[in-house]
């Protein structure tokens, strides 16, 4: 007993000491190689070259591919066919989106100031930090919000006192002829898309000051400025912008408008009705002036179809955002889409006035914000996985399923409404009757390498019967016949399959606009079956959904319907003497289909929802501050204790 035992409470500080400097070791090294970012982006195959894809090394737990078995091109020959270009090309502008995403606090607060040139809103560090970093939120890009500025710039144009009485003036008419709910962070009168709204906020409701926030009730977007004048609100905002200026972290105190100001007089917010009205008419006018929607009489459609369409493809779209901006394609599609040309209720103003909303057409000027049905648990929109059977077990159906929505119904127009148009465009009678043809890319054995020429008249009919399981299970709310008595000489109710997760049976799923944006694409999105989208609205997750990448894109007018499909499922056979020939590329929609799955499981969260309503609703407060020149987090995105960054994997 002569030494004292060497302490064992010494060892284990020693031992505990060692492996966390190992792990900050390890933490470290990947932020500074990056190297666990590369996630499930497999690298697609050069066309014509029939090498297997480089498989990246990727660390497991990314990874939620569930359908292990092939998901390589080795059981297709990789050919020349339109839809590998334009996956391609989506795949190199999605590794560039995920590349570049900012890896810490620092960069991201940084990026702001560059972007923007203002500094981030008080209380952006709680919306960085815990609403946004690895060990509460997760989310994958702190960067990609610039929908809210985009939505929000206008109104720096307009002073905070001047902004709360507009807001109090749009809630003080008669809320229920005004279409919308007003939201005093206090709430008052509501229906179930306040209730959604509310539930939203109250993750975070206590980072955030009084205020007003008039929120659209009805379906239809609300705001459209003219374009000359929404241009002199964007120069009075881009001449305030200030960085010189140093701010403090926190909104003003009270803000309300005292009870002085109810004798006050608030702004009109200028109503009008435009229901059955032309939207274009108003849509136009929003458009820059060289805008082929401003130029339709003198400007050569082919040249703006030119910007969102692959040449020589049968139709296949290649700029999904350009093609449903009404300014490029509007002219076209004014009839040919129920909201264009005969929307059943729209409400709308030609002021600047702020207007929350769950969609927008790309000329409008409301504010989006996530749609209600995507935080709600309604099973009619919510993802349930019960029959989402792998893909190899799927039906290979193009399936739809939807209310005869979308426009009103009537004896001389429903055939335009965008609905009805599909439905009639997977009907192999309606299309056998009225002798249909069609142009699409098909394999040419004529030329070497055999390789993809457009065919054209081609009869969709037989295959249409074959594959397409599409229509109305009811016909309701037409007009003057609400019981649709008319229409049912022209269309039949379908097997009601209508509940969400039957339709995963099926491997593909086109998603058509109703009176407004579909509220079933996150569950599209996050099923293992594959998502066609056709849509004129814009949503709050646009910019980090990849069309070709993530889901497949459709043109507003459909015309690319069946050279999609038939990439997809294949149409005769090599032998099939003299007759059209596509081979299957069953694979490559399992693998889209997976890719659309994976991403939509990490960005679609609710997690995701709830930090995009925190920064909307962080950058919505600072207008309405009298002080918001003066109010801002003015940090540089250290820790303030440790002087260390925050960083995200
Ligand atoms: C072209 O614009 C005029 C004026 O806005 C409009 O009346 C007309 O319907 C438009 N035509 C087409 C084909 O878009
Ligand atoms: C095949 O390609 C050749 C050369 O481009 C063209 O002349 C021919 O019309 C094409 N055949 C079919 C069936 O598209
Ligand atoms: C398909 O079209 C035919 C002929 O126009 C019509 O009789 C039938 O009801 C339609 N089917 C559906 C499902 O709408
Ligand atoms: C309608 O649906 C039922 C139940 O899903 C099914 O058994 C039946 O075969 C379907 N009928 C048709 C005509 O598709
Ligand atoms: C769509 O295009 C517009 C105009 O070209 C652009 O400002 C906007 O950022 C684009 N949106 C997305 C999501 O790419």
């Amino acid at each position: 007993m002569a030494l004292p035992p060497p302490s064992r409470s010494r060892q284990r500080i020693f031992f505990i000491l060692c492996v966390s400097a190992f792990i900050i070791f390890l933490t470290n090294l990947t932020v500074i190689t990056g190297t666990d970012y590369r996630d499930g982006i497999e690298i697609l195959p050069i066309p014509q070259s029939l090498k297997r894809p480089v498989q990246r090394n990727k660390p497991p737990q990314l990874t939620i591919h569930e359908d292990k078995d092939d998901f390589s091109y080795s059981s297709e020959k990789a050919d020349d066919h339109p839809i590998p270009h334009l996956m391609e090309k989506a795949a190199a502008d999605f590794r560039q989106y995920q590349d570049s995403r900012s890896r810490t606090f620092v960069q991201a607060i940084g990026r702001y100031r560059k972007k923007y040139g203002r500094h981030p809103p008080p209380g952006f560090d709680k919306a960085g930090i815990p609403y946004g970093c690895r060990e509460e939120r997760n989310v994958y890009n702190i960067d990609d919000f610039d929908q809210i500025w985009d939505d929000l710039r206008p109104f720096w144009s307009i002073p905070p006192l001047e902004l709360r009485k507009v807001v109090k003036g749009m809630l003080k008419e008669d809320p229920e002829n005004s279409g919308l709910a007003g939201i005093t962070i206090k709430i008052t009168s509501g229906n179930w898309r306040t209730d959604e709204f509310v539930r939203m906020l109250n993750v975070f409701v206590k980072e955030l000051p009084d205020m007003q926030i008039a929120m659209n009730r009805l379906d239809q977007p609300r705001v459209i400025v003219e374009w000359e004048k929404l241009q002199e609100h964007l120069n009075v905002e881009e001449k305030s912008r200030n960085l010189d200026r140093s701010v403090t972290n926190g909104f003003s105190r009270s803000r309300e408008l005292g009870r002085a100001d109810e004798s006050m007089s608030f702004p009109i917010a200028g109503w009008f009705s435009a229901s059955k009205k032309p939207y274009m008419d108003l849509a136009s006018k929003a458009c820059p002036p060289d805008s082929y929607a401003r130029n339709n009489v003198t400007m050569d459609p082919a040249v703006a179809e030119a910007k969102y369409k692959f040449p020589n493809s049968g139709g296949l779209v290649s700029n999904f955002n350009i093609s449903s901006d009404l300014c490029t394609i509007g002219p076209e599609i004014q009839d040919l889409h129920g909201m264009l040309f005969a929307p059943a209720t729209m409400v709308a103003t030609k002021e600047l006035v702020p207007v929350f909303s769950e969609c927008k057409v790309n000329v409008n000027n409301d504010i989006l914000f996530p749609a209600n049905m995507y935080y709600s648990d309604d099973p009619r929109y919510t993802y349930n996985p019960e029959n989402d059977i792998p893909w190899d077990d799927k039906h290979t159906t193009v399936f739809w399923r939807g209310m005869t929505s979308g426009g009103s119904q009537e004896l001389g127009t429903w055939r335009r409404l965008h609905r009805h148009r599909f439905v009639q465009l997977a009907n192999g009678t309606d299309l056998h009757n009225t002798k249909t043809h069609l142009t699409l890319p098909t394999l040419n054995s004529t030329t070497t390498p055999p390789s993809y020429t457009e065919t054209k008249n081609w009869d969709p009919s037989p295959f249409s019967e074959k594959y397409t399981d599409v229509g109305f299970p009811e016909l309701a709310w037409c007009v003057p016949d609400s019981k649709c008595g008319w229409l049912r000489s022209f269309l039949k109710e379908v097997n009601a399959t209508t509940a969400l997760t039957d339709q995963f049976l099926n491997k593909y799923l086109p998603d058509i606009d109703g009176h407004s944006f579909s509220g079933r694409w996150h569950a599209w999105l996050k099923s293992r079956s594959l998502g066609i989208k056709a849509t004129i609205f814009r949503e709050w997750h646009d910019s980090r959904l990849f069309a070709w990448q993530h889901f497949v894109p459709m043109d507003n007018r459909f015309d690319d319907f069946y050279s999609i499909i038939t990439y997809f499922i294949g149409l005769g056979n090599r032998k099939g003497g003299g007759g059209v020939y596509i081979p299957t590329h069953d694979s490559t929609g399992k693998r889209l289909a997976g890719q659309g799955r994976e991403w939509a499981a990490k960005v679609l969260r609710k997690e995701d929802i709830e930090v995009y309503m925190f920064r909307l609703m962080l950058e919505y407060a600072r207008l309405l501050d009298d002080r918001r020149e003066m109010i801002g987090y003015g940090g540089n995105g250290r820790r303030m204790k440790e002087e260390k960054e925050w960083a995200w994997p």
